[in-house]
């Protein structure tokens, strides 16, 4: 990986604001390779120098994970002729060795999506058997009505045949025809062609959560955040709707969707 200053490495990957690190920093509180270093403008290469923070290692330094709110137009792979991908929305320094985004949403389709160079971490989170909960916000061309939800709660056959296992859907008491759904496998547009085998059309889709872990509201469409491991390890839970569906309305006018254009 190439070289990067330890302060920004410090806030890539911990909590910490950039402030706190100064005086994390000045409390001689990191040290790298053993040694405690005061100096955030030092270069380091994370993949070869060990860097330590109260004595503890810093999450991710053998394995990278980060959350992006994916834009329309970008494409979830690690190079495309026509498209951006989405590792173009990390800076240059962070796109280590092997960073590939683990899911994948559609061009026209926004919210989160993990970009990691974790294998297992991303299979853990894949492999069907998992069953790793996905909520989308999408927008309707009508309204998901309680027929529609109980039919989806069943589990829905495709217009070509396809069984979909059952999924939870709800729709949200706003302006527009909005609904969050949860689904716990990751077919080809699935979401789109759920609802089109209920004769209605996906206007908008943004995914607002996996597992147990939910797209800061205040991440910008196009922005990144560093994971901890303890949310890695939320990600991987099962989720709860009802919780997830509160969240949703409380932060809905945060959420970056207005931005989003007709799919
Ligand atoms: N389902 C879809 O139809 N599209 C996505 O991008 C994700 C789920």
């Amino acid at each position: 990986m190439a070289q990067l200053r330890l302060d920004k490495l410090l806030a890539n990957r911990t909590p910490h604001s950039r402030s706190d690190i100064k005086s994390i920093l000045k409390k001689g509180a990191v040290q790298v390779d053993g040694v405690t270093e005061c100096d955030g403008s030092r270069k380091i290469d994370p993949d070869v120098q060990q860097v330590t923070l109260y004595g503890k290692k810093l999450v991710g330094q053998s394995h990278v994970c980060f959350l992006v709110n994916k834009p329309q137009g970008y494409i979830c792979a690690t190079e495309d002729r026509m498209h951006r991908t989405v590792l173009e929305l990390l800076p240059r320094e962070l796109r280590v060795k092997g960073l590939f985004p683990a899911g994948r949403l559609d061009v026209d389709s926004t919210g989160l999506v993990l970009l990691t160079d974790d294998g297992d971490l991303a299979h853990r989170m894949l492999a069907p058997k998992s069953h790793v909960p996905k909520y989308y916000l999408v927008r309707l061309a009508k309204p998901c009505t309680p027929a529609d939800a109980a039919r989806l709660a069943e589990g829905l056959t495709l217009g070509d045949g396809t069984q979909c296992l059952p999924a939870q859907a709800k729709p949200l008491p706003v302006k527009g025809d909005y609904a969050l759904i949860c689904l716990h496998e990751g077919k080809y547009h699935q979401v789109k062609r759920m609802f089109a085998a209920l004769s209605n059309h996906v206007e908008t889709l943004h995914r607002v959560a996996v597992g147990g872990m939910i797209l800061p509201p205040e991440l910008a469409s196009g922005g990144y955040v560093a994971v901890l491991h303890k949310d890695v390890e939320n990600m991987l839970k099962s989720g709860n709707f009802d919780a997830i569906y509160e969240r949703i309305m409380t932060d809905f006018s945060s959420y970056s969707i207005n931005e989003v254009h007709e799919v």
